[in-house]
This record gives structure tokens, sequence and C-alpha cells, in this order.
């Protein structure tokens, strides 16, 4: 007898991406993301713009996703949702589609933590390719816009946070440092182009000295904001003419930051299958960082690809498999979280 795998609908809605991904398995079928635009010009998302592009998303994407994959809605065998943590208003879109489409359909309703779904990215199979996954336990360096933290994953759906951030994320300090040099945002795509134009050692940012595995990036920050003040009173055209060596410097500075705990956190537990997930986890120098330190000390690295990197619904549909697969349902009557 041929056990039938469940397709699950996976909705994603917690920032500024809609996106809905239909899974077999673990087999991605579909993975469709609208990228909200109208941010660009705050240097920042807007929430209450970020809930109406949702409004306006979610119904295309979602019948985008099932016709991509060749799935009728009726074929779904669960609808897995974002619950949190996440902008209120985003996530209130693709909490109640997903009530009303696993209501209407009359099939179980999965909730997700998004920080979840960035931690199992590596389970997300693609059709044809090999299937290659870390072995639990596994340390997950969770970088993001709103998180970072060194995540122990001890099986699917059992983790342990053993440090996080005190203050901003690393995904913030790029993004504020971007605004400050005038970068636009998101800061981290523009800030990893230039740095690989860019000498890293060329100028030098204070760290944090945090016990522990927890991390700290407002003192970056504020030591290139006093950096940038001091050099543009003596040249006013010191950020045009040194960009590439500025954010080659302080980009080499977060990682340096983000690899000194993680290399701890893999001494101390002796875990030495080592991922990444999270939007941060798309810069170039510190997947390098990563391969590298890796190779150095014996680690079985991965990185997600980098459509994965980003808020995406496939992570979530693969995260709602595992909570479907051990019997987990959610109420009705489940508001949204906004932290969790
Ligand atoms: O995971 P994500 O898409 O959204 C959440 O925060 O949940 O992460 C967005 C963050 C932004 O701060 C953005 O600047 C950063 O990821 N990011 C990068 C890169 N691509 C995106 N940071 C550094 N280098 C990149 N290539």
């Amino acid at each position: 007898m041929t056990v039938m795998e469940p397709i699950i609908l996976g909705i994603e809605s917690s920032c500024d991406d809609t996106s809905a991904a239909v899974i077999r398995g673990r087999v991605m079928l579909s993975n469709v993301i609208a990228s909200q635009q109208v941010h660009k010009d705050y240097g920042g998302v807007v929430p209450e713009l970020a809930s109406r592009a949702h409004e306006l998303n979610i119904v295309p994407v979602v019948s985008e996703a099932l016709s991509k994959a060749g799935v009728k809605a009726s074929d779904l065998s669960a609808v897995a949702f974002t619950r949190g943590p996440g902008l209120l208003g985003s996530l209130l879109v693709g909490t109640s589609f997903a009530k009303a489409f696993s209501l209407a359909l009359d099939v179980p309703l999965v909730e997700v933590n998004h920080l979840q779904g960035h931690v199992l990215a590596s389970f997300i199979q693609e059709e044809g390719a090999p299937v290659r996954e870390p072995s639990f336990p596994y340390l997950c360096l969770l970088v993001s816009g709103g998180n970072s933290q060194i995540v122990r994953v001890n099986g699917p759906l059992s983790f342990d946070i053993l440090g996080q951030t005190i203050d901003d994320a690393v995904g913030e300090a790029f993004d504020k440092c971007s605004k400050m040099l005038g970068l636009g945002y998101p800061g981290g795509p523009v800030i990893d182009k230039l740095a690989s134009q860019g000498n890293p050692s060329r100028f030098t940012f204070a760290k944090p000295h945090i016990p522990g595995l927890d991390y700290s990036f407002s003192g970056v920050k504020t030591s290139l904001l006093y950096f940038v003040r001091d050099a543009l009173k003596e040249d006013p055209s010191f950020l045009e003419n040194n960009k590439e060596d500025l954010c080659a410097s302080f980009q080499k500075t977060l990682i340096d930051i983000l690899m000194d705990k993680l290399v701890k956190a893999a001494k101390q537990t002796g875990i030495r299958q080592i991922a990444i997930g999270g939007g941060v986890s798309a810069n170039s120098g510190l997947r390098a960082r990563i391969l590298s330190e890796g190779a150095r000390r014996g680690w079985q690295t991965w990185l997600p690809p980098l459509r994965f990197t980003t808020d995406n619904a496939a992570m979530i549909a693969v995260a709602g498999y595992f909570h479907f697969l051990a019997g987990e349902r959610a109420p009705l009557d489940l508001a949204p979280l906004s932290r969790c």
C-alpha cells in the first residue's frame, strides 16, 4: 500500500512579502512571492501600507501558487500559516485568509512560528534535486531584520535559543547604517554589493563585549555614526569617496561579531552541523565566512539557496508539515501574535 504524502498550502504574510507555497510531503511544488515596492520611498516598512498590500495580493498569490503546483484547492490536506512574530496587521491578513480557506475546504489549520520556518528552511526539498539536509542536533544562526539568534535545533519541533540580540537585530544594523550612509532601503543587499568592491580592513569599528552567547548591534551602529560624522567635518566628500571601504569594513565588523559567538556556541555544545537562515543569510561575506570557518573547524555547513533566505511560504509549508504530522491543529479562534 502506498502512503499518500500530505499536500500542504503555506501562507506567509509577517512583514512585507505576501507568499504562498504548495508542498507534497516536503517537496516544493510552487512558491510564489509578491514583494511590496510601496515601502521603498519611506526607508523602511510602513505597517499600514504593508497590510493593505497583503489584502490586495493574498488571493492572486494563493491562486497562482495552486495553479503553478497543478493542485486544486480540494486536493489540499492542510493550510499552514505564519502566526507570528511580525507586524500585526500583516499577520492578520494571512491568518484570516488561512482560517477562512481551511474552514471552507474543511481541512486542518496549522500554525507556524515564522522563525521556525527560517530555521527549518534546509528541509525544503526541490523536485529532482538530491535530498541533502542536516541531522539533529544542529546549530542555526538565525539572522534577519527582526532577529539575531543562535538556535540549537534538537528536532523539527524542538528548539533551544542559546543566544540572541539584547538590542538591535543585525539586519536592522545593515538597514539603519545604509540609511545613515544615504544608500537606501533595504540596506543589506546594497551594503553587500558595495562591500565586495571595498577593503574590509581599512576602518575599524567598536565591537561589543557581551557575556555568553548573546549579541548586541547598537554600539557598532553608533560607532559608525560618530566615525562618519567626524570624517565629514574634515572632508565633506568623505562618504562619496569611501563608501566601498566603509561598507566592506562595517560588514566585516558585523560578520566578526556574528562569527565569534557562533564559534563559541559550536565549541560549547560540541555540535559541528551549522546552518544559517533569515534575510541576512543572503549576505555573500557571511556565507563565505561560514564556509571558510567550517572548512577550518570541520563543520558540516548548511546554507539555504538564496531564494529561501528571505521571507517565503515554502519554509512555512515545510515547518507546517512537521506540525501536521505531529497531529497539531490550530483552532479557528486563534489570533496572530506580533511577538512570540
Ligand atoms: O528575513 P527577512 O527577509 O525579513 C525579516 O526580517 O523577517 O530579512 C530582512 C533583512 C533586512 O534587514 C535586509 O537588509 C537583510 O535581511 N538582507 C541582507 C541581505 N539581503 C537581505 N543583509 C545583508 N546582506 C544581504 N545580502
